[in-house]
């Protein structure tokens, strides 16, 4: 990851608030770690074309999370959303090089707030989308479900 593009986004983070006057808004958390990301889009005609004129975002995450959320908010203006719809976790992310894994989450937490402001653009309701973070067990899940099945096992005394 690059640690330079990582800190300049994070010491001017564009786009950062609440979008008063927006078309549309998504909401993504993340099963992993509980972090949150809101995006809000607001849209006009150009050329005959729907694009998006601006993007702002609330994050309440990670700073990987705040960075990559900054940098989609600027990569997107200008594109339909057809165009947005196409970008992935790792596109919104390039400025800051491959995310390494435990950090992979946060760039698609970022782009299901994009894809959830899209679809809702659309009249759609958000759980129309496909989930753009795993939605694996939790940790905690893991664990109780580890635990449940402890508690199946006989132990067998040996005569
Ligand atoms: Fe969860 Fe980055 S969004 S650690």
């Amino acid at each position: 990851m690059n640690e330079d593009a990582l800190q300049s986004a994070l010491e001017n983070p564009r786009n950062l608030g609440e979008m008063t006057d927006a078309d549309s808004v998504g909401t993504v958390g993340s099963p992993d770690c509980g972090d949150m990301v809101r995006m809000w889009l607001k849209f006009r005609e150009q050329d005959g074309r729907r694009v998006i004129d601006k993007a702002t975002f609330q994050s309440f995450g990670c700073q990987t999370a705040i960075a990559v959320a900054s940098l989609a908010t600027e990569l997107i203006r200008g594109k339909t959303r057809e165009e947005a719809l196409q970008l992935s976790a790792e596109e919104l992310s390039a400025p800051l090089g491959p995310l390494p894994p435990m950090k992979i989450h946060c760039g698609q937490m970022v782009e299901g707030a994009l894809k959830a402001a899209l679809e809702a653009e659309q009249g759609n309701p958000p759980s129309a989308l496909a989930p753009p973070v795993p939605q694996g067990p939790t940790l905690a899940d893991s664990l109780a479900s580890a635990g449940k099945s402890a508690g199946r096992i006989r132990i067998v005394m040996e005569s």
